[in-house]
């Protein structure tokens, strides 16, 4: 099939990388020029596992191509996805300009019947908007498609080719069709497309994402109940998550939920609830509790520095929001370096990826290692904040020739009690013992 894919951001460029696998042909429209340029000579602009194999082999097979020319972009496409953003504007609710011009743009464009998919995380309402806009600028026929996407940064190549669910939004038989036909490679195993109406599939993929947001935070809430009552985190989490009704994952206790959805779908969706006039409580608790979670870790180290932490250096391993990605939006190890240079401490850092993003942001601010026990040179104490796998069996003995102090605040829980016994560390984790 032809594709049209508008914004390539996160979501554009992994959608339209894995809809040119399947044998479609994709054209992915972009109004950043340096960015397009950069992809038309193969360079990828997103670090995302696996993508980039995908990306260069169905470019070589001229099956991915790019463009800045809305136009020509969407000319032959029978389909068009908008990946564009819906930040949260400053009341909270997600901003739609994007979305509602990019639909005003095509709108003068179109010609023939084309089925328009928004792909983006937006307000339920959003379909009949985007709707209205075709109508009131063109009397070519098209259908709007909400088609929620549930991608995971560091695994997004496995979730869109083998998708638990698709998710598919609208009142119109012949979009249906093309939509079936289009995802039909992707469910051969058998995992359904779900057709709904629009609305509700638009409030699925808020639902999604607050639920999995709230079941994180119950955990988090649970993991500090242990630690006042002298229960281990761990040991609850299996005694439930053993429960097929509860069911095992996202049920890790940590420094908070980060990255570029949780907190924005949350946000947005507590704020919508508030627009229709309905008090959507359980989301702002959750959102609450959230904030306070993020700088757990800084108010351990105040407790065991007595509330001072002037002149106090500290090494620091992760910064991105999560393993396996760059992405430091919303990353909890962003509210711990500002809160630790507010209380006059100093930082040293590593992670495999997101440094460069930190940099942009934080400059010198901080300092930057080249790895792991780089970072620990002259450190009081290490604190853990994302768990990436070079820091869950790291060489002990090479940590103690640099950290000064056999201290270890990890925000993920990554080593076992009895070993940090065995090796002398004071180590404080999340909803666990605490070794002194
Ligand atoms: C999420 C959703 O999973 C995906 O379906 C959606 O469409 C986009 O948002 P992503 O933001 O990439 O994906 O990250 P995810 O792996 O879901 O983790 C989100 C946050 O929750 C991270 O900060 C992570 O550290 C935290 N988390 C996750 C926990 O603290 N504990 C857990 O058990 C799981």
């Amino acid at each position: 099939m032809k594709i049209a894919v508008i914004g390539t951001g996160y979501v554009g460029l992994v959608t339209g990388t894995c809809l040119a696998e399947t044998g479609n042909n994709v054209i992915c429209v972009d109004v950043n020029e340096a960015k397009v340029h950069k992809m038309q000579h193969g360079e990828i602009p997103i670090y995302e596992p696996g993508l980039d194999v995908l990306f260069h082999r169905n470019i070589a097979q001229k099956r991915l191509t790019f463009t800045t020319d809305l136009a020509a972009g969407i000319k032959d496409a029978q389909i068009i996805f908008m990946a564009l953003p819906t930040p949260p504007g400053g009341d909270g609710a997600a901003d739609l300009s994007y979305i509602l011009g990019a639909a005003k743009d095509i709108s003068k464009l179109v010609t023939d019947y084309k089925v328009i998919v928004n792909k983006s995380t937006v307000p339920v309402g959003t379909a009949d908007k985007v709707q209205a806009v075709f109508t009131e600028n063109t009397s070519v026929e098209i259908d709007v498609v909400s088609n929620p996407e549930f991608l995971r940064e560091g695994v997004a190549v496995d979730d869109f080719m083998k998708p638990d669910r698709v998710v598919i939004g609208t009142s119109s038989e012949k979009a249906k069709k093309l939509m079936s036909e289009l995802y039909g490679p992707y469910v051969r195993q058998g995992n359904p497309i779900l057709f709904m109406d629009e609305r509700s599939s638009e409030l699925t993929k808020y639902a999604a994402n607050s639920f999995l947001a709230t079941k994180i935070t119950f955990m988090n809430e649970v993991a500090n109940l242990c630690e006042i009552v002298g229960a281990d985190v761990d040991a609850v989490r299996r005694g439930i998550g053993s429960d097929e009704r509860i069911g095992k994952r996202f049920l890790f206790p940590g420094i908070g939920y980060g990255g570029s959805c949780f907190p924005k779908d949350v946000q947005a969706l507590a704020k919508s609830a508030d627009e229709h006039k309905y008090n959507f409580k359980l989301l702002k608790a959750v959102m609450d509790v959230n904030e306070k979670q993020k700088t757990v870790l800084v108010d351990k180290l105040l407790k065991y520095y007595k509330g001072d932490l002037k002149g106090k250096h500290f090494a620091l391993w992760g910064l991105a929001f999560k393993p396996e990605t760059d992405d430091i939006r919303e990353a909890p190890a962003l509210y711990i370096i500002d809160e630790l240079l507010k209380n006059g401490a100093t930082v040293t850092t590593f992670d495999p990826e997101g440094m460069a993003n930190v940099k942009a942001l934080l400059g010198d601010k901080i300092e930057y290692a080249e790895d792991q026990y780089a970072a620990l040179k002259g450190a009081d104490a290490l604190l853990i904040a994302t768990e990436w796998s070079v820091f869950r069996n790291p060489d002990f003995e090479k940590m103690e020739e640099t950290l000064t102090n056999k201290v270890v605040f990890d925000g993920r829980n990554l080593y076992d009690l009895q070993k940090m016994v065995d090796l002398g560390y004071y180590y404080n984790s999340v909803g666990r013992k605490l070794i002194d």
